[in-house]
């Protein structure tokens, strides 16, 4: 199988590669920007490598949308304070240029997995999401948080449109805040250029205090990185075509966590690192609110649960790796392989 990877070096493209190679003999053709997070397969003989932006590039994307058999189309903004300060260039990114790749992979007839998100059920007021039967709540115009929301429903709903007319072979995967190694850079100074989890490595490292915005109530359920990589995997070999034209919700019910708690079972993880303990300790957790640490156009989900009984059904998958595990793996990364990267910037 040759499988072509927009956004390879991206936190789902550089871990799902270094899977692909580890563990099956699939050719990966893969663009990003950067490769620093393809050490490990940068060199491999199946993984080829080019660098170059999706907007510019598109005779080379056009050519190996042919080439290949399956299309991941995996570039987007997916930082909620972009979403709030640059609402235009997540549309412009997150559905433009992606539209242009969809459309390809319709003309060619190749099967496309497309990431959808957690963020497209909104403010949904049900207890566990479900793909075919919840309903999508976003807030007024003015909440632009929900841009990108809208941009990948909207994208979600255009596949699905051409699954129908045109038997388009397509697969939406949805992540459940999917945290692990590589989520984001941890030695940014820059507030809110990442990820919770990375965030808040990067709060207690640099900043010595984590603000939880609206007193952290709000709730969402963290998904480890292999889990999500295991049903990708499902999802690329598509067995019997198990998930062709079919929405999965990819995330962890069982990791149900406030923001709060998760901060609080973080700082304990942290405290178990000898050298970080005294920095963990003289951390400060303070309460913001929305509108004053991202702007008057935030709004937020305050639970976000999914269902996953389709993927059980139908990848016969389901996730393994508890919370604690999750932020142990996480934190290893980052503070002792990625050591250097942590201390430098800590002192
Ligand atoms: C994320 C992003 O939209 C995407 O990465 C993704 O599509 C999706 O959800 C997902 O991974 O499922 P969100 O969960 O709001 O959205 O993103 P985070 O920035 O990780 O924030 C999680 C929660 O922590 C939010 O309620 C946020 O308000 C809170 N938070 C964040 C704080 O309390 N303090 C901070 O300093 C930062």
């Amino acid at each position: 199988m040759k499988i072509l990877i927009l956004g390879v070096n991206g936190f789902i493209g550089s871990t799902l590669t270094d899977k692909i190679m580890e563990t099956t003999d699939w050719e990966v053709y893969g663009m990003d920007m950067d490769s620093d997070k393809l050490e490990k397969s940068i060199d491999h003989e199946r993984f080829h490598f080019v660098e170059g932006d999706i907007t510019i590039n598109k005779e080379w994307i056009e050519y190996h949308v042919k080439k290949c058999d399956v299309v991941l189309p995996l570039v987007a903004i997916a930082t909620p304070s972009v979403y709030v300060s640059d609402p235009l260039r997540v549309f412009e990114l997150d559905f433009e240029a992606n539209l242009e790749i969809v459309r390809q992979c319709v003309k060619y007839k190749k099967r496309v997995i497309f990431p959808s998100t957690s963020e497209v059920y909104g403010m949904s007021q049900d207890d566990s999401f479900n793909e075919e039967t919840s309903q999508l709540v976003l807030g007024p115009i003015n909440k632009q948080r929900w841009i990108y929301s809208c941009a990948k429903q909207m994208m979600d709903r255009v596949i699905y449109a051409y699954g129908v007319k045109e038997d388009f072979d397509y697969t939406l995967f949805r992540p459940f805040n999917w945290i692990g190694p590589r989520l984001d850079r941890v030695d940014s100074q820059k507030e809110g250029s990442s990820r919770a989890l990375t965030l808040f490595i990067s709060n207690i490292l640099h900043h010595g205090e984590i603000k939880l915005v609206n007193g952290g109530e709000q709730r969402r359920s963290f998904t480890y990185i292999d889990d999500g990589i295991a049903a990708l995997m499902k999802i690329i070999e598509n067995k019997d075509g198990c998930a062709t034209r079919r929405i999965f919700n990819i995330g962890n019910p069982t990791n149900d966590y406030s923001v709060k708690d998760f901060v609080s079972l973080l700082l304990e993880k942290f405290k178990g690192y000898p050298e970080y303990k005294s920095i963990a300790e003289a951390t400060k957790v303070t309460v913001i609110d929305g509108e004053a640490h991202y702007g008057k156009h935030y709004e937020d989900a305050g639970f976000r649960v999914p269902s996953i009984q389709n993927a059980k059904d139908h990848l016969n998958w389901k996730p393994t790796t508890s919370m604690d595990d999750a932020l142990t793996k996480t934190l290893d990364y980052y503070l002792v392989e990625k050591k250097e990267e942590a201390t430098i910037q800590a002192a």
